[in-house]
């Protein structure tokens, strides 16, 4: 009897296990890359450059295309962005920058002569790009797919000095080695803000707005962050997915999770990048092509990167941070960087359906 009630146990333990398994897999999202007047090529240069970061994973933009013009027009899609944490649109137009720069580096993996014109007011930037003979460079792509946001705590393995020399050459960019006084400023900025966002109500519920509790929430919404993009994987994956729903994500429990997890993850890294720019936005576009550069340059380098926005959110604390740290412009985006003791992390490539948001004109 006692035998027969430990082989059930047993068996259902098992069960249970071998489906948590399956359900904690990667999922495909399957980005639908068709777009009606467009062909296969154009449509693989839009899908890598979507590929760039944006803030939740909105991927706030809009893409009219000329076809016959040779003409793309992008501009940011004000319904996905996000009024309680970014009101002034600010993440936004750096999403729609980093975007941008996206577009010209798919547009050159393909061998297309692209260049851009950003609006005077910021609001969109044009491109007009020309096919140019040159083979594809399959290394860029490589290289756009494999930046991702990398949640996890880093190891404070010294960034190398060429690196740090090497991000002179993007403009408004600021290295801060881990223990610096500059750093421990930036740092404590972010614990307060983070603290601050811990503690409202309208950012919490919408930040749960944008997370994903279930794999088919993740393929039918094809944005936001889902599990996988919180660094969630496996078993503990299919547990998050199970247990974890929007109301709970709006809670007390959860936002302290979130504080606790912004402390660890400032503490553990090698550094932290300033990226500084004047307060218009044309220039949060042009701070998110500088933040989509530095991205590429330090994937190239085998370190991973994290922004950590919040310390920079309110107008008041970035101009607050510019005196501090004696910044001719006020940081637009504070990025983590250094090395994980595991593997380099990998893009869960979460991206909406192209016709969602591509017209052809
Ligand atoms: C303007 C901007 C601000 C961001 N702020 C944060 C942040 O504060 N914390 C964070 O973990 N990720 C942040 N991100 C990263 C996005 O969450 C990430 O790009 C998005 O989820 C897509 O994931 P991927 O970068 O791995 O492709 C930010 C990205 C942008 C463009």
């Amino acid at each position: 009897m006692k035998l027969k009630i430990f082989w059930c146990t047993t068996s259902v333990i098992l069960i249970v296990v071998f489906f948590l398994g399956i359900y904690g897999r990667q999922i495909e999202v399957g980005t639908n890359m068709a777009v009606e007047g467009l062909d296969n090529e154009m449509t693989h240069i839009l899908y890598y450059a979507a590929l760039a970061p944006s803030s939740h994973n909105a991927q706030m933009w809009k893409t009219d295309v000329y076809p016959e013009e040779g003409r793309l027009v992008i501009s940011v899609d004000e319904a996905r962005a996000l009024p309680a944490v970014d009101p002034e649109k600010r993440e936004a137009f750096i999403s729609m920058g980093a975007y941008a720069r996206s577009c010209i580096l798919a547009f050159e993996a393909y061998g297309y002569n692209a260049s851009y014109h950003i609006n005077e007011n910021g609001h969109a930037v044009t491109f007009n790009y020309s096919k140019n003979g040159m083979s594809m460079d399959e290394g860029l792509i490589n290289l756009m797919k494999r930046r991702h946001t990398d949640k996890r705590v880093y190891n404070q393995n010294p960034i190398p000095e060429f690196f740090q020399e090497g991000l002179n050459g993007i403009s408004g960019l600021t290295y801060y080695t881990h223990g610096s006084v500059e750093f421990d400023d930036i740092k404590q900025y972010t614990i307060a803000a983070a603290a601050a966002q811990r503690d409202d109500q309208s950012i919490r519920d919408e930040l749960a707005e944008w997370l994903r509790f279930s794999n088919s929430e993740v393929v039918e919404k094809k944005d936001g962050l889902s599990a996988e993009q919180l660094g969630i994987t496996g078993m503990k994956k299919s547990l998050y997915y199970l247990f974890m729903s929007r109301e709970k994500a709006g809670g007390d429990s959860f936002a302290q999770q979130g504080y606790d997890m912004t402390v660890s993850q400032i503490n553990g890294c090698a550094g932290l990048v300033a990226i500084s720019a004047e307060d218009k936005p044309k220039a949060y576009v042009e701070a998110g092509m500088h933040l989509m550069e530095v991205w590429l340059y330090a994937v190239r380098n085998n370190i991973e990167v994290q922004p950590m926005s919040c310390g920079v959110e309110s107008w008041k604390h970035r101009h607050s941070l510019q005196q501090v740290l004696s910044l001719s412009a006020p940081p637009q985006l504070v990025l983590r960087v250094g090395y994980v003791d595991g593997v380099y992390g990998e893009n869960i490539p979460v991206r909406r359906d192209l016709r969602d948001y591509v017209t052809v004109k």
